[in-house]
């Protein structure tokens, strides 16, 4: 894929498991990365300092909650000023509040709503002017494959990440054709730090759903956002790609 540089991607959650890969995976490419948290800014300009130290890319870290869309209009605004353009963004941030549907909380429907689903929302409508403005824009949501299959537990995270895919190919209508593209990455089960915890025989039981016997890598999540940024997938919009080891066919 071709270098990317002078460009700047906007990363939300982009500072630890999945969006730590595609923060890195992005600066590798050129791009310079402005990576947003909410809740653990310590954690974040660690992040920031460990990539340097590695890797000798600057992260600039931002901080907001994207469930606020005076966060969400804030952070773009800044970047604007900051940088003079924004070319890619990410939303990859999301939460989970697990409970079954009689015992979920309200509260917990609506904070896992206005995080997985509103934020991207939110990011959107403050990222599109100015991706119509230069006549170029990326947009990459990362839902997950809950949101096709439903999960015991999960009908905050499920309903979330399932309106992504009505957000992305909207999204990809009210754009195409203005050098913008909207498309979205359903990452199957991932290793994270929170896997990692998972007691061994849940984990096993993880893998064995999968048709490749493995679970991913954040490296393979962000290798496909990369690509959807690229200016070789400029033909390709609206598109849910899994990123599954075989657990989605679409
Ligand atoms: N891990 C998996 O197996 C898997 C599978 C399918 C889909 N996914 C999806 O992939 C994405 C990343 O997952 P992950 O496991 O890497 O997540 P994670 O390790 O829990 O990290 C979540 C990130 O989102 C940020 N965040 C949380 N709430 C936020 C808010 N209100 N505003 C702004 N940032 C916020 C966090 O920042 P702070 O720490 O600073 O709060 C953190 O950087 C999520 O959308 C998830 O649903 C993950």
């Amino acid at each position: 894929m071709s270098k990317i540089e002078a460009r700047v991607a906007l990363v939300t959650g982009g500072t630890r498991g999945i969006g730590e890969s595609i923060s890195r995976g992005l600066a590798r490419d050129g791009a310079k990365v402005v990576a947003v948290c909410n809740s653990h800014r310590d954690h974040a300009m660690e992040f920031a300092e460990k990539v340097k130290a590695e890797e000798g890319y600057d992260i600039d870290i931002r901080q907001g909650n994207v469930g606020n869309p005076a966060d969400c209009q804030r952070i773009v605004d800044e970047i604007a000023a900051d940088y003079g353009r924004l070319d890619y963004l990410v939303n990859n941030a999301g939460i989970v509040r697990d409970r079954t549907a009689v015992k979920m909380q309200l509260l917990d429907f609506d904070q896992v709503m206005k995080v997985n689903l509103y934020g991207p929302f939110f990011m959107a409508k403050a990222a599109l002017p100015h991706f119509f403005d230069a006549g170029f824009g990326r947009i990459v949501n990362i839902s997950s494959f809950v949101g096709e299959t439903g999960r015991v537990g999960q009908a905050n995270y499920a309903a979330s990440k399932s309106g992504l895919f009505g957000l992305t190919k909207t999204l990809a209508l009210e754009t195409a054709g203005k050098g913008i593209t909207v498309n979205c990455v359903i990452p199957g089960a991932i290793e994270t730090e929170m896997s990692g915890s998972l007691p061994p025989e849940i984990l096993q039981a993880v893998i064995d759903m999968v048709p490749m016997k493995a679970m991913g890598t954040g490296d393979d999540i962000a290798a496909a956002v990369r690509f959807f940024c690229s200016d070789e997938a400029k033909y390709v919009t609206g598109a849910l790609l899994p990123v599954a080891g075989g657990l989605l066919m679409m």
